[in-house]
């Protein structure tokens, strides 16, 4: 697979970055996950935006304008012939001596750009997935993309080790915020859709401002405000939402059954609109 690793393409195989790359000592990086299908990268103005944003939070810029990273990009999908699949872009602060302070370092952020094939295709009826809460241990910037995913991964570990499909993190008062690599929604009795606000709280989801979109057009009532478990208790349908998984259906979460456990006809109509928006 041709890659774009330390600011050159090469193969995965001869890839290389230092051991003294600050991503790799400190989670001193942030990153992006793009899908790719039939010759489009979904929401790719919302990716970049939000990488430079990601960036600017936590003080570093990248000296690459957007249309030179797309033009990697595109070079990759072309050259490794990849009909669908994904783009995952790292960027970490850069390579220097190990110490905590940035300060006053030489350094030269480090671009990272690697394809992934998919082979099937996108099935618009999909079976739904469990879910199971877990609380929130994450820092407190949870609305800045970084790589610091600890917590992610050993919640996402935990939940497909024991058959679910994701976890949601709980705040303090036991509302969700959102799951480890997702944003979470609800259909409540009275067919409002429910997401929680930007309130920091949760990565601002560029599949979640798609579906706000999507669902406006379909005259869908949406509110963004926070979901507690009473919620998930009374609500009609349930789904989470991310570059990989688009729209997704939730019919369990912990061991409150949604919808008699079956696929709600919203989050049907949601993620078929939105793979076909991208056609
Ligand atoms: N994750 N919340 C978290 C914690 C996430 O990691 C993600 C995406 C989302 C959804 O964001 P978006 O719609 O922009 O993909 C919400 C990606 C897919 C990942 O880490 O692989």
């Amino acid at each position: 697979m041709l890659s774009y690793v330390n600011n050159k393409f090469c193969s995965l195989h001869n890839a290389k970055i230092s051991v003294n790359d600050r991503g790799y000592q400190f989670g001193d990086s942030v990153y992006e996950v793009i899908f790719y299908k039939d010759g489009k990268f979904l929401d790719l103005e919302g990716h970049l935006k939000r990488l430079r944003k990601s960036m600017s939070r936590i003080d570093f810029e990248l000296n690459f304008s957007d249309s030179a990273i797309i033009t990697i990009m595109r070079r990759l999908i072309i050259e490794n012939n990849i009909k669908h699949g994904s783009i995952y872009i790292q960027v970490s602060r850069g390579e220097y001596s190990r110490d905590h302070s940035y300060f006053n370092m030489p350094l030269k952020p480090i671009l990272v750009i690697l394809p992934k094939k998919i082979k099937e295709d996108f099935k618009i009826v999909i079976p739904g997935i469990k879910v199971y809460t877990t609380f929130d241990t994450r820092w407190n910037n949870p609305d800045i993309k970084t790589t610091q995913l600890l917590p992610n991964v050993l919640a996402k570990t935990k939940a497909i080790k024991n058959g679910f499909g994701e976890a949601l993190f709980l705040d303090k008062k036991s509302y969700v915020t959102e799951g480890s690599s997702s944003n979470f929604w609800i259909l409540n009795e009275n067919n409002i859709l429910i997401t929680r606000s930007l309130d920091g709280k949760i990565l601002a989801g560029i599949t979640r401002d798609s579906i706000l979109n999507c669902a406006k057009n379909k005259n869908i009532v949406v509110k963004e405000k926070k979901i507690s478990l009473d919620d998930i208790k009374d609500c009609k349908e349930a789904f989470i939402t991310s570059a990989s998984s688009f729209v997704t259906p939730v019919i369990q979460v912990d061991k409150m059954i949604i919808n008699d456990g079956k696929v709600g006809k919203f989050s049907n109509l949601l993620r078929k609109t939105y793979l076909e928006m991208n056609d």
